[in-house]
């Protein structure tokens, strides 16, 4: 599988974030609202469809482009009919303007419902070149879902239907998430994702945020997971193993994702660790583009922070980052995929020396902090963003 992405400048990234989730789980620290009142959700569409439309209009139109890719991220799009319909409206916007769209990527979660995902597929697959919808299953172990603080219903009557669709143009990514404690399961885990084989794996270790309910608890707690996991051989190993097993069937293409072939890469999270730039919508998205009025490289990325209220009236807040941000972001995604990106995947691992995410992140953080002069380490991220060619 050639896995080596080329830059290609005649496509276009949109990021749609829709913050809406009907179950809010502890470990998350995605900007995420409580998905009660029916009436945000009316509001905020609309919202997201007209800010789109001005957008659209005002940065596209005249624009050579060959095709556009969209990602909706969350929260939740899945909790509600009214993605659905936002969904409809914006690929009729679209088709309007005869835009041609690529890849269409959808993160939906595991109690999503029949009705739901059918009428998507209804809707959309025959407008664009690949659908790839993201499952977040986290674990199919119970112990697991209820230690990170999962609380939604896996539904399997949606998993068999996707393993059994068989869809030429839909692409199925199953997330998983694990913490050391549990780290066991993720073996078990591995089998069961042989028998729905998806097209991609998400492998994530939970991240150390220190804001979400789930970390609160460890700390009153005692328990540390991040700490645990650096420490502990044991976790290391049966993160290999399970990565072993899963290279049976899949080429393992960044730090976190595998895929049985190309059909299940997102060109759009490809184009997101290659530092390209994308175009984000939402009360709390991430863009990366540059500058307006500067000739520079500089570019804004906005935080994950949001506000829905503000969104909703109109009011668009940028964070800019500044340039060590901006660095320090460019250096961990770019090697994330530098490190995967390998033709000979079958090779890339026994060539590495790192044994996994925590500890490449841990080594990456000593080797950026420990620098006393942050100079050296900023050319090179100079040089790195030249090469890159934006
Ligand atoms: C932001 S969620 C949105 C999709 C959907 N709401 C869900 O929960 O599946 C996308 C994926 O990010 C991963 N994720 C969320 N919080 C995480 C965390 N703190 N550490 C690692 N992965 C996380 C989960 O695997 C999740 O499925
Ligand atoms: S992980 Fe997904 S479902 Fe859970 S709170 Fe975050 S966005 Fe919502």
């Amino acid at each position: 599988m050639k896995l080596f992405y080329s830059r290609r400048v005649d496509e276009e990234f949109f990021y749609f974030h829709i913050p809406f989730c009907k179950a809010l789980c502890d470990y998350c620290n995605f900007y995420k609202i409580p998905q009660t009142r029916g009436l945000d959700l009316k509001f905020y569409y609309e919202r997201l469809l007209t800010y789109f439309k001005i957008v659209f209009e005002k940065e596209m139109i005249g624009k050579e482009y060959n095709k556009l890719n969209l990602y909706f991220g969350g929260g939740t799009p899945s909790d509600s009919f009214y993605f659905l319909e936002f969904l409809e409206q914006l690929l009729n916007f679209l088709e309007g303007w005869e835009v041609s769209i690529g890849e269409l990527n959808l993160e939906i979660s595991e109690s999503t419902s029949l009705t739901w995902i059918k009428e998507l597929i209804r809707l959309v697959v025959h407008k664009l070149n690949k659908l790839r919808i993201s499952v977040g299953v986290q674990s199919f172990s119970s112990s697991v879902r209820r230690f990170i603080g999962r609380k939604r219903e896996t539904n399997f009557e949606l998993l068999e239907f996707l393993r059994q669709a068989d869809l030429e143009r839909v692409a199925i990514n199953l997330d998983l998430i694990y913490v050391p404690y549990y780290a066991k399961f993720f073996l078990e885990d591995v089998e069961q994702i042989f028998y729905y084989f998806p097209d991609s794996v998400s492998v994530y270790w939970l991240e150390e945020k220190l804001d979400t309910v789930f970390f609160k608890k460890a700390k009153v707690s005692g328990f540390y997971a991040k700490r645990d996991m650096l420490e502990n051989e044991d976790v290391f190993d049966i993160f290999f193993t399970g990565m072993k097993r899963l290279r049976e069937k899949y080429a393992w293409y960044e730090l976190s994702n595998l895929a049985r072939s190309v059909k299940g890469v997102s060109l759009f999270n490809l184009n997101y660790w290659i530092g390209n730039k994308w175009i984000a919508f939402g009360a709390a998205a991430s863009g990366f583009r540059l500058l307006e009025g500067k000739k520079s490289n500089l570019r804004a990325l906005t935080f994950k922070s949001g506000n829905l209220d503000e969104f909703i009236k109109g009011i668009v807040k940028i964070d800019y980052l500044v340039k060590e941000e901006i660095v320090w972001w460019f250096l961990t995604n770019r090697l994330r995929l530098a490190l995967w990106d390998k033709e000979d995947w079958k090779n890339a691992l026994t060539q590495l020396e790192i044994k996994a995410q925590p500890l490449f992140y841990k080594l990456l953080k000593e080797f950026y902090t420990s620098f006393e002069n942050r100079l050296l380490i900023n050319s090179f991220a100079t040089k790195l963003m030249e090469n890159l060619k934006f």
